[in-house]
């Protein structure tokens, strides 16, 4: 890699674009600002759209009328980089160790869309073209829920046409093991508050006669799960599609290992539902997650209060052909079901996204499988998702294009977490991936636009690149 793609990368890192934290909107505005800049210096024709949120990147090759036409999208956006105390090195002043780069969104996700950008550069300064047209387009909300995104593809989709889009926001199987993502699972967010006395309560003068809502929390929060992990909403399977004998063959090769999930997890054991591999019920079972779960004294020693109050977090993650308000619905039923009495309950919806499924072996999926075969000198495994990008659902309806993932990001990037980091040759890699996923794309047929409808095909075996 060359000295000028390190610097840019530091460059990039060093902006706290921390969407979440209103103090740093400056921070994402000049961020926003330098990228379009780049994207303008690399050849590209650039533009940066204010929203009524953090602002949006768009650039884009000469539109050419006789290429297909490619999207790659991506977010300058990061999380918070708390607790700061268990960074080696600060969150924002990147560091070189071990062939790794250190920094609050080196792979979540600057370190690969910075890739793709270089990438196109050097095609364009290589040949002066590109073998497809090449849009662009960087958002600052991924880590906020996208809220601006849906409305701004609606105003803009005609200029935002494309044929297939393209993210590598997504992790690598195993190190330096090329993956192709082709779902994620959706998430449906949903709070809970149990309230009971007007105040925090003596425990001793009126417990036993008041419910406790730290009590009735748990006893709610417990209510979601049997014994082996399996939800007891009501429901709550009913649209799970069964997996293809494919997807299990492919589940069954993946190179993760249950000793690889407590090496990275540092949990004393794996656990889950029945019936299924760690990575089947990753990315392809649906779960009920308590993210959060508080109430009463929180303070050191011992304080006799029955609290007025409790709260509870939940996010469900979801699979084809859940729908994510049919699951809210159904936990709010089941939750109020389970509500024991002497309390109120109050349930508030949050964010929710559907989940997405690709066909990896379509012809633009066979291109990306060919494209990273050809880097990384290996078949790609094909991956079901753990995680989410909900705005994946918005681009198919809107822009009507579907979406692949090729992988950069190593199973060990941390993300979200402190540390984050991305290894220095995944960087290198992601460049040289772009190139040949731009040629790659090129070569499918140009009137398939990669879209087969919301429903999976499960009954089709897979094709091999
Ligand atoms: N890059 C991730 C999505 C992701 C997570 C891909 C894990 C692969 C593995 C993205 O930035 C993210 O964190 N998404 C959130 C979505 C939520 C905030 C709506 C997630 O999955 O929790
Ligand atoms: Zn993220």
């Amino acid at each position: 890699m060359n000295d000028d793609a390190l610097g840019l990368l530091l460059k990039f890192l060093r902006f706290p674009s921390i969407s979440a934290q209103s103090a740093h909107a400056g921070d994402l505005r000049h961020c926003a600002g330098w990228l379009g800049t780049l994207l303008q210096s690399c050849g590209l024709h650039a533009e940066v759209h204010p929203t009524a949120g953090h602002p949006i990147v768009v650039a884009r090759t000469p539109p050419d009328p006789a290429k297909r036409t490619i999207l790659f999208y991506g977010h300058y956006d990061v999380q918070p980089p708390d607790p700061l105390e268990l960074w080696e090195t600060p969150p924002f002043e990147p560091a070189v160790r071990d062939g790794r780069i250190y920094a609050r969104g080196a792979s979540d996700n600057k370190g690969q869309i910075l890739a793709h950008i270089l990438g196109v550069r050097d095609t364009l300064a290589e040949t002066g073209t590109t073998p497809v047209n090449v849009i662009f387009l960087i958002e600052g909300e991924e880590e906020v829920g996208s809220e601006n995104l849906a409305p701004f593809l609606l105003a803009h989709r005609d200029e935002l046409a494309c044929d297939v889009i393209c993210i590598s926001d997504n992790g690598m199987v195993a190190d330096f093991h090329p993956t192709l993502s082709y779902a994620m699972r959706g998430i449906a967010a949903l709070e809970g508050v149990v309230r009971g006395p007007a105040v925090d309560l003596h425990s001793g003068v009126y417990g036993g006669a008041v419910m406790n809502p730290a009590t009735a929390a748990a006893r709610l929060v417990a209510s979601l799960h049997d014994a082996d992990g399996r939800v007891l909403i009501p429901g709550f399977y009913d649209d799970v599609q069964p997996l293809a004998d494919w997807e299990r063959a492919a589940a069954a090769a993946n190179p993760i290992t249950d000793a690889d999930l407590l090496a990275q997890t540092g949990a004393p054991a794996l656990f889950g539902e029945a019936g299924y591999s760690a990575v089947e019920r990753i990315g392809a079972r649906p779960t009920a997650e308590v993210n959060g779960l508080g109430g009463g004294y929180q303070g050191e020693g011992s304080k006799t209060v029955l609290p007025a109050q409790a709260f509870f977090k939940l996010t469900f993650r979801l699979v084809p052909a859940m729908d994510p308000a049919k699951i809210l619905a159904a936990a709010e039923a089941h939750l109020r079901a389970h509500c024991p009495p002497g309390v109120t309950l109050e349930l508030t919806p949050g964010h929710a996204g559907a989940p997405y499924f690709s066909d990896p072996t379509s012809p633009d999926g066979l291109a990306a499988q060919r494209a990273l075969e050809r880097v990384f000198g290996a078949p790609a495994a094909l991956y079901r998702e753990g995680g989410s990008i909900p705005i994946l659902t918005a681009f198919r309806e809107i822009l009507g294009a579907s979406a692949l993932l090729p992988a950069l990001a190593s199973p060990d990037c941390a993300a979200h977490s402190p540390n984050e980091n991305f290894p220095l040759g995944n960087f290198e890699a992601g460049i040289a991936l772009n190139r040949a996923l731009l040629e790659e794309f090129a070569r499918v047929p140009p009137d398939f636009h990669g879209y087969r409808g919301d429903v999976p095909d499960f009954t089709r075996a897979a094709r091999t690149a």
